[in-house]
């Protein structure tokens, strides 16, 4: 006997300007049209505090540990808000950026260890986990090329090609070793390609 509908927990990752917003706008339109209930949402952010934790954290300098106890005080707040009420409803939710990007940036990119990354994962998480992480992956070059003249630039934006190239090898690292959770695509394909490979690897939970 088939179990009860459940929502899924999708999320997005890649380096700025790998073109994952595009993707979940897409994404999102196509669910929708089948019909099922979407919550698409954002990290950091995706709550009135966690929005407000953002604002602080793209805007100004800050020490790369409160940093990230900043990006994991807005993960727990979104976890009990956001997505934990949504998936118990059966919802999906497509969320821009989870805690691989903690793992990429913090980690990988300003040089926070990984055992600490894992403490404050276990204890912020509980038992919520991405049934499908989507790695947009892109070369930092290019992703620089179409990151300029896009929007105006935050503080996570200005940072270097080197910094940029540590958090994709982070990225890749992360889905290399967790291969079943990942769907890594290259973002320099045609963007609908890119959304149809996405698609088809989410068909198998389809109604
Ligand atoms: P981003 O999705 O790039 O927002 P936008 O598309 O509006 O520019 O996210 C903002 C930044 O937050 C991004 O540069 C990466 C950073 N970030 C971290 O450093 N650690 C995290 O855990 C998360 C969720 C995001």
């Amino acid at each position: 006997m088939q179990g009860a509908p459940r929502g899924r927990f999708i999320t997005f990752e890649g380096i700025d300007g790998a073109g994952k917003s595009t993707q979940i706008d897409a994404v999102a339109r196509t669910l929708q049209a089948r019909g099922l209930a979407i919550v698409r949402t954002r990290e950091p952010g995706g709550t009135i505090l966690g929005e407000a934790l953002r604002a602080a954290m793209l805007g100004q300098a800050m020490d790369a540990l409160t940093e990230t106890l900043l990006m994991f005080a807005a993960r727990r707040e979104h976890l009990v808000q956001v997505i934990e009420p949504a998936l118990a409803q059966a919802r999906w939710v497509l969320c821009d950026r989870f805690t691989d990007a903690s793992y990429a940036y913090q980690g990988a990119g300003r040089g926070i260890p990984v055992e600490q990354l894992d403490a404050l994962a276990n204890w912020v998480h509980r038992n919520v986990k991405p049934d499908l992480t989507v790695l947009v992956d892109i070369d930092p070059l290019q992703a620089q090329m179409r990151r300029q003249g896009a929007r105006a630039t935050d503080r996570f934006e200005t940072e270097s090609l080197e910094f940029f190239e540590r958090v994709r090898a982070a990225y890749l690292a992360r889905a290399a070793a967790d291969g079943a959770r990942f769907l890594v695509i290259d973002g320099s394909a045609p963007a609908s390609s890119v959304t149809s490979i996405i698609i088809q690897r989410l068909a198998q939970w389809l109604p």
